[in-house]
C-alpha cells in the first residue's frame, strides 16, 4: 500500500505525467464466472465502472443485475461526503453475510474511499472478509490483480503517481448513444472542503490526440453525444507541452462533427472569454453548463479557498448568458459550512435569486478528515443547517419548474436515449439544455434525435410527443 500523504499533497510535485499505452489482458479463465458492480458517486466513478466491467468482460466475466447471483462483487465507492460513506459500509454488511452462505464469493472495494487512510485502516481492523482492495490510480491493474490474488485480504492502493494510462476501447458503456470521455485526472484547486484532489491525485491531462481518437471511434460506432469528463476542465493542457487548451480542445471536439458535445464540470474560477467564444460558436457545443456555486457569501468563498467573489461569479454568469444563446445553468450549494452565519446564507439565497438557475444539486456541508475545512471550528447547530438546506431547495425548486415552463408548447430536439422507467410505452431523453423528458413515441426512436413538442412541465422533467 502506499497512500498520499494528505499533509503533503498540496507541495506534490509538478513533474509532467508518464503516459502509458497499454492492451488489456484478453483471456477466457473466468468464463461462466458473474459480477456485480455497484457504483456510488459522480460520472466519474460511473466512467470508471464502465472500464472496471470492459476489464472483467475481456476475463470472461459476465455481469448480472443483483450481488445474490455473483461470484464477485465490485463496490465503486466515492467519500465526498460522509452519508456516501456510511452507505458502502451498510453494504458491506450485506456482502458479509452472503459470504457466510456463498464460501467462494470474491467481495472487491475500489474507488475514492480506496484512496483514505482511514477506510484502509478500518478494513484491516473490521472488514477482513473483503478480498480486494484497488484504488483509483490502478484501475487498469485489475486484470492481473485477479489472475494473482492471494486468499485473504489484498490491498494494492496507489498513491498519486502522475500516470495516464490509455487503454483504447476497453469500457463496456452503458449507453450506446451518449458516452462519457475523460479528458483529465484529478485536481489541483485544494478546496477546502473537498477530498478529492487527495483521492484523485494531481491534474493530469490526457493528449488531445489521444481523446479525438476517442471521440471519432464513437462517432463511428453511432454515438451522438459525448460528454467531455474532469474535476475541472478549465484546466484542461495545464500540465501539457504542446497541446491545446480547453478552449481549443473544445473547438477540435466539435470540429469531428460528433452530433452533441457536453462537459462537466467547469470551475468558475478561470472561465474564459475563449472558452465562452467556442462554446457560442460551435451548434454542436450544447448550450447547459454546470458552474458550482458553492456560496454565495465572500467571506465563506474565501474560506472555502474557491478564488472568486460573488460579483466575480454573477458577471460570469451574466456573460455566458449574455453570449450562449438559449443557455442552460445549473449549479452546486452548499450549506452549513463551518460558522456560516444567517447572513452567509442570506448571501446565498441572493445570488441563487438572482441567476434563477436551472437546477441545482445541494448539500450540507459534511466534514472530511485531512481536509483543511475539517479542522476549522464548528458551531451551527444541524437542525439550522437542515433549515437552511429546505429553504435553499424550495427556492431551487421554484426556479427549475420555472425554467421548465418555458418550455411549454414549443418544440425542441431530444436524443432519446432509453425506457421511461415510470411508464414502458414512454422513451426518455435530453434536450439540449439537458432537461430530461418523457416523450410517448414509438420505441424505434430510441438513439435518434427528433423534434418534440412540449406537453407538461413540472420541476423535473418535462413530457412531451413526437411531432
Ligand atoms: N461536503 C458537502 N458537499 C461537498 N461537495 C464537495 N465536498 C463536499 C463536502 N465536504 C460538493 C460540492 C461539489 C459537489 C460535487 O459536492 O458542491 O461541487
Ligand atoms: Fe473539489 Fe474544488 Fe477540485 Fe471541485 S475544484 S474537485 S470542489 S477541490
Amino acid at each position: 500500500m502506499n497512500l498520499p500523504d494528505m499533509k503533503q499533497a498540496k507541495s506534490r510535485n509538478k513533474e509532467s505525467v508518464e503516459f502509458i499505452y497499454t492492451n488489456p489482458i484478453t483471456t477466457n479463465k473466468f468464463s461462466g464466472k458473474k459480477y456485480f458492480i455497484k457504483t456510488y458517486g459522480c460520472q466519474m466513478n460511473v466512467h470508471d465502472s464502465e472500464e472496471i466491467s470492459g476489464l472483467l468482460e475481456n476475463l470472461g466475466f459476465e455481469e448480472v443485475t443483483t450481488e445474490l447471483e455473483a461470484d464477485i462483487i465490485i463496490l465503486n465507492t466515492c467519500a465526498i461526503r460522509e452519508n456516501a460513506h456510511d452507505k458502502v459500509f451498510g453494504f458491506l454488511g450485506r456482502c458479509k453475510h452472503l459470504k457466510g452462505e456463498k464460501p467462494d464469493l470474491k467481495i472487491i472495494l475500489c474507488g475514492c474511499m480506496a484512496q483514505e487512510k482511514s477506510v484502509v485502516d478500518e478494513i484491516l481492523a473490521k472488514h477482513k472478509y473483503i478480498d480486494l482492495v484497488f484504488g483509483t490510480h490502478n484501475i487498469h491493474e485489475l486484470p492481473s490483480l485477479l489472475m494473482n490474488l492471494s486468499n485473504g485480504l489484498n490491498i494494492e492502493v496507489k498513491s498519486n503517481e502522475g500516470n495516464v494510462f490509455e487503454i483504447g476501447e476497453s469500457f463496456k458503456r452503458d449507453s450506446k448513444y451518449s458516452a462519457w470521455v475523460n479528458i483529465m485526472y484529478g485536481c489541483d484547486k485544494f478546496c477546502t472542503y473537498c477530498i478529492v484532489p487527495y483521492t484523485r491525485g494531481k491534474e493530469r491531462s490526457r493528449k488531445s490526440k489521444d481523446i479525438l481518437r476517442e471521440v471519432n471511434c464513437l462517432k463511428e460506432k453511432g454515438y451522438k453525444e459525448v460528454t467531455l469528463l474532469g474535476q475541472n476542465v478549465n484546466a484542461y493542457g495545464t500540465d501539457l507541452d504542446d497541446d491545446l487548451n480547453f478552449a481549443g480542445l473544445l473547438e477540435s471536439v466539435a470540429k469531428t462533427g460528433m452530433m452533441r458535445i457536453r462537459f462537466v464540470t467547469s470551475h468558475p474560477w478561470n472561465f474564459t472569454d475563449e472558452m465562452i467564444d467556442v462554446i457560442a460558436k460551435y451548434d454542436n457545443i450544447m448550450p447547459y453548463i454546470h458552474l458550482p456555486l458553492q456560496s454565495g457569501s465572500d467571506r465563506i468563498l474565501k474560506l472555502m479557498g474557491r478564488r472568486y467573489t460573488k460579483e466575480e461569479y454573477l458577471t460570469l454568469y451574466k456573460k455566458i448568458k449574455e453570449r450562449v444563446k438559449n443557455a442552460a445553468i445549473t449549479t452546486d450549494i452548499i450549506v452549513g459550512f463551518p460558522n456560516e452565519t444567517d447572513e452567509d446564507f442570506l448571501d446565498t439565497l441572493s445570488v441563487v435569486e438572482e441567476c434563477k438557475y436551472d437546477g441545482a444539486y445541494t448539500f450540507i456541508y459534511s466534514p472530511r478528515e485531512g481536509t483543511p475545512a475539517s479542522l476549522m471550528e464548528d458551531s451551527t447547530p444541524k437542525e439550522v443547517k437542515e433549515e437552511r438546506l429546505q429553504k435553499l431547495n424550495e427556492i431551487v425548486n421554484k426556479y427549475s419548474n420555472m425554467n421548465n415552463q418555458k418550455y411549454l408548447n414549443k418544440t425542441v430536439k431530444v436524443l432519446l436515449v432509453g425506457t421511461s422507467e415510470k411508464d414502458d410505452n414512454k422513451l426518455y431523453g435530453y434536450t439540449e439544455t439537458m432537461k430530461l423528458v418523457n416523450v410517448i413515441c414509438d420505441k424505434s426512436l430510441v438513439g435518434e434525435i427528433v423534434d418534440v413538442l412540449i406537453t407538461d412541465a413540472k420541476s423535473f422533467s418535462l413530457d412531451g410527443i413526437v411531432e
